[in-house]
């Protein structure tokens, strides 16, 4: 028998099948002329009812937890009846504002292509798999990422609840107005002696696969993060009378703190961004009193984050010195950073020479993941896909249908060698 060629295998299909669905759910926005889909949401709700669908035709049984996340599992029991550990396959369907079509929902739908591929033989596994859509990983409404992955590690935190969205909005109120019960949020909760560990497949979201050359590679760990609402209080004045040794402004003590994050993160190898910032009173002829800004801090280890944090807060306090300001951060995100199992790499490792590469690429994501909240449980894994140019939380953000299928073979093959590994010789 003729081994099938690249675009006649079942993969291929599936893959086209996924760009098409990522083409469906980026039409479901809350934004003129761009992707914008978050948290507790209308458009989070449509998206869970069009991927419930897409997880039934596939066989899953689906439900929604305590915090809005979707699942779907197939082959929950065992012969003998009983339960059997789940292998829980997923990412995330929320998005930042102004967002590309595959960050997180690529790996949700690879997850569903994944069940449709192994079909018969998912009853030979040793566990079932669970698909999970989760529904906060971006933290584009409140803030805090990972809120939908956090429930599901049981790793909720009652102070999240009086988060606020841009228009006022508490955590705890769009909860109810989305149909949830703040009081259950605990039921979203998985036990973690059930999980046989979590896989996430991925676009890259930098450039280190497309300049390498390779479709596919294996995550060793995923970065620490910390992101901080900083507030900078000046004093509003008339933006012609006022000579500068009386100005505080507040403005110019925020483009230095955005500036000594750039400049010590530079110097420390880690990553900061200033993604936001506002300025009031806001008008022509007024020296700003007030700013605020959000500062993103990534890097390897959770450790030399904390000391390049602790380096920035006391630069913060001599710039608020020197301009006569009170810079006050606040804690809005926290994760530590996460290192990928040795028995599920080498699980992702297989899948990938299963599909004619020798020698897997592994790389450290920068980005944030849902794994980061499971790896807080269970064994986590991911499969990274080469992003074109590395650009993502773009709308050019990109994966090509040829990568999708290879990725899918890569999934496959892992799932089946994570299978037998379990089962043994
Ligand atoms: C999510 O994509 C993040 O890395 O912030
Ligand atoms: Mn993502
Ligand atoms: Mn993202």
């Amino acid at each position: 028998m003729t081994e099938p060629t690249r675009a006649s295998r079942p993969s291929a299909a599936r893959a086209a099948t996924i760009a098409d669905r990522c083409d469906e759910l980026a039409a479901v926005t809350s934004m003129e002329g761009g992707i914008r889909r978050v948290y507790l949401s209308a458009e989070h709700a449509r998206a869970n009812t069009i991927a419930a669908g897409w997880m039934e035709q596939a066989g899953l049984r689906t439900w929604q937890d305590a915090a809005g996340n979707l699942h779907g599992r197939v082959a929950a029991l065992g012969a003998d009846g009983d339960p059997r550990p789940v292998l829980l396959v997923g990412s995330h369907l929320d998005t930042v504002v102004d967002a590309g079509r595959y960050d997180g929902i690529v790996g949700v739908l690879m997850g569903i292509a994944l069940v449709e591929l192994l079909g018969g033989r998912v009853h030979d596994l040793p566990f079932a798999i669970q698909v999970v859509a989760f529904s906060d990983e971006e933290g584009t409404r409140f803030g805090k990422a990972l809120l939908g992955s956090s429930a599901v590690a049981g790793v909720w935190n009652d102070a999240w609840w009086d988060l606020v969205d841009g228009d006022g909005t508490t955590l705890r109120d769009a909860f109810t107005a989305f149909g949830l019960d703040p009081a259950r949020v605990g039921e979203a909760a998985v036990d973690a002696g059930s999980l046989a560990g979590y896989l996430e497949a991925h676009i890259e979201q930098g450039p280190f696969l497309d300049r390498s050359g390779q479709a596919l590679g294996v995550v060793t760990s995923i970065a620490a993060a910390r992101r901080f609402s900083v507030e900078v209080v000046g004093e509003a004045r008339h933006a012609g009378g006022t000579p500068y040794e009386m100005r505080h402004d507040a403005l110019l003590g925020a483009a230095e703190v955005a500036l000594a994050v750039e400049r010590t993160c530079v110097a420390e190898q880690h990553i900061g961004t200033v993604g936001t910032m506002t300025v009031e009173p806001g008008a022509v002829n007024v020296i700003p009193g007030h700013a605020r800004l959000s500062v993103d801090l990534r890097g390897e280890f959770d450790g030399g984050r904390d000391r390049v944090w602790d380096a920035l807060v006391a630069e913060f306090d001599r710039i608020a010195d020197r301009r006569g300001l009170t810079i006050t951060p606040t804690e809005v995100h926290a994760a530590p950073a996460v290192f990928c199992a040795p028995r599920l790499m080498d699980a992702v490792r297989t899948g990938i020479r299963a599909t004619g590469e020798p020698t897997p690429p592994e790389l450290f994501s920068k980005a944030g993941h849902d794994a980061m909240s499971l790896g807080l449980v269970t064994d986590v894994a991911m499969l990274f896909l080469r992003n074109p140019d590395g650009i993502s939380h773009h709308p050019d953000e990109f994966v090509s249908v040829a990568d999708i299928a290879l990725g899918l073979d890569a999934l496959v093959a892992a799932v089946e060698a994570l299978a037998a590994a379990e089962v043994g010789p």
